[in-house]
């Protein structure tokens, strides 16, 4: 009787729970590279981690950065029958799109385009969508389908589907993106597929959690409606927004051996799967890869020796009073040519992104039912 209700609570946990496997795949910058057209395109089109974030800088409702070393994404299916597509998740914008075979632009060669025509459930609106890029942008118009995202399948989403995409689209492997923060920043209003999870009833709990593999293609993943807890040691740490439309927390300092080396007196941080670095205001950023031995090259990378990482001193983050630390050979990147730091200033810009060097360390939880960030030491 007790073993048919563990294995019937088992159940029904698994039913609820919704794993989407993340690859952990080629970076822009590596296929850049592959082709020999590396240097000529980032003195062309100098990294600007704000351009996703800052509306300043965007010539759109939405933007998305030009950031060459993102390197998670998984499958999901759009349409009846369902049709597959390779998405960044990306805790840093909320609009879903993909490529469509309306599309002639480079980029939707390589990629898979979605035909609304083969689709028994798709439903057209006259609506157009833009996002801009650091690089150029992608444009096209909103339509709803059924999407099916790690098992859970949700009706009536609304998507972009692109007429047109940045030549730099080519050089990445997923072929769209899927947005995870508040539909206050959704281009077109667009309701984003988590709040429709969540009003749809999808989801056991109104969270979702991120778990990123620092050394093998597999084993990350995005969890929909739970946290497993045997991708974390020790305690979770809640940390409440700040604000609604990034998940946006106060951040106290960043220290280096008990020294302040950034954030003094207290910053925001937002925590984003979509940025691949660290990023922070340059002269902090400056001062962080100072600390630990980098120079700064032209390209903003900084640059350190590959056999001083075992050296290097742990970068602590303090968040809402918690401590929360990186060691050297957590935040050093080794590729063929050597060794950078995962640390990018972003010129003035005062607030910061906790990106995937960040959250390789940490298993995060994205928690909608509080409106918090819940962070746990990754196992
Ligand atoms: C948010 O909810 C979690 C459980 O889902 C709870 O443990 C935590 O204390 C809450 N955090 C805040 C900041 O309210
Ligand atoms: C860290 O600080 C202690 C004293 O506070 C000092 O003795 C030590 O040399 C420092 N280590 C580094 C790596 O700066």
């Amino acid at each position: 009787m007790k073993l048919a209700i563990v294995l019937f609570s088992l159940l029904a946990l698994s039913e609820c729970l919704h794993k989407v496997p993340l690859i952990k795949g080629k970076t822009a910058r590596m296929i850049l590279k592959e082709k020999g057209l590396w240097e000529d395109f980032r003195k062309k089109y100098p990294y600007n981690p704000m351009v996703k974030f800052d509306p300043r800088f965007a010539v759109s409702a939405e933007s998305l950065t030009n950031d060459a070393d993102l390197e998670y994404y998984g499958v999901i299916s759009i349409g009846t029958p369902p049709q597959s597509f390779t998405v960044m998740f990306d805790s840093g914008s909320s609009n879903l799109w993909v490529p469509s075979t309306y599309c002639n632009s480079q980029a939707c060669t390589n990629h898979n385009t979605f035909n609304p025509q083969d689709s028994s459930t798709f439903q057209s609106t006259s609506q157009s969508v833009s996002v801009q890029y650091g690089t150029g942008s992608m444009t096209g118009f909103l339509g709803y389908d059924t999407v099916q995202v790690g098992g859970i399948t949700i009706s009536n989403q609304i998507f972009g589907l692109s007429e047109s995409e940045g030549s730099y689209m080519y050089y990445l492997v997923p072929d769209g993106i899927l947005g995870l923060a508040f539909p206050s920043i959704s281009s077109s209003s667009a309701t984003p597929v988590f709040d429709n999870m969540m009003s749809q009833g999808l989801v056991s709990e109104d969270l979702f959690s991120v778990y990123l593999s620092s050394d093998s293609e597999s084993g990350s993943f995005v969890l929909f409606g739970g946290i497993d807890s045997s991708y974390y040691t020790g305690n979770i740490y809640w940390i409440p927004l700040s604000a609604e439309t990034y998940w946006e927390i106060n951040m106290d300092s960043v220290t280096i051996n008990g020294t302040v080396v950034g954030c003094s007196g207290g910053c925001q941080a937002i925590v984003d799967t979509g940025t691949s670095h660290i990023i922070g205001p340059t002269s902090d950023i400056d001062n962080i890869n100072q600390w630990v031995g980098a120079t700064v090259d032209q390209n903003g990378d900084g640059i350190v020796s590959c056999s001083n990482v075992q050296s290097m001193p742990d970068v602590t983050f303090t968040l809402n009073g918690y401590t929360f630390t990186i060691p050297g050979s957590s935040y050093v990147t080794e590729s063929s040519d050597g060794c950078t730091t995962g640390f990018t200033g972003s010129g003035s810009t005062e607030f910061w992104i906790l990106g995937d060097v960040f959250i390789r360390e940490f298993y995060v939880i994205f928690n909608r039912g509080n409106n918090s960030v819940g962070l746990a030491v990754a196992a």
